[in-house]
């Protein structure tokens, strides 16, 4: 017998500044590869964050998992963090990467997966990191 295994998602908003910039590249370099993601005094977004957790069907409670501790957990710890800040300076787990979507969906990822792990047989599946309608990312872990 196959045991069913469902994905539940829930979707959060934040707001935050950034700049792309590769200190490693000439100023020029930098303003072809970002364009005006490169300006000096940084921009905004209102990010989209989707996270989805895989997992069994309790048959107690007839949920993978709680959604609203999963709101909880990202409202309450993760969010904090990044929303309404730069994510170039106030992010300390940002400050080593250059903080694109792909970036920022790692980082959050590592934020994420430690909170998730203390409910029972449920595991992070994916984040989609949304920067506008037309932009997004998405990330399933290292080990696949
Ligand atoms: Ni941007």
């Amino acid at each position: 017998m196959t045991t069913p295994l469902i994905e539940i998602s829930r979707v959060e908003e934040f707001s935050a500044s950034h700049r792309l910039h590769n200190p490693r590249l000439s100023e020029e370099e930098n303003r072809r590869l970002y364009g005006i993601c490169n300006n000096p005094n940084g921009h905004g977004h209102n990010y989209t964050l989707e996270v989805t957790v895989r997992g069994e069907v309790s048959p107690e409670t007839g949920m993978v998992m709680n959604l609203t501790d999963l709101m909880e957990l990202l409202r309450e710890r993760v969010l904090p963090q990044v929303d309404h800040k730069h994510l170039n300076l106030d992010v300390p787990f940002l400050r080593e990467v250059i903080p694109t979507a792909e970036n920022i969906a790692i980082a959050l990822w590592k934020q994420i997966e430690p909170e998730i792990r203390p409910f029972r047989g449920c595991r992070l599946h994916r984040i989609r990191l949304q920067e506008s309608r037309a932009n997004s990312v998405e990330y399933f872990g290292a080990e696949r």
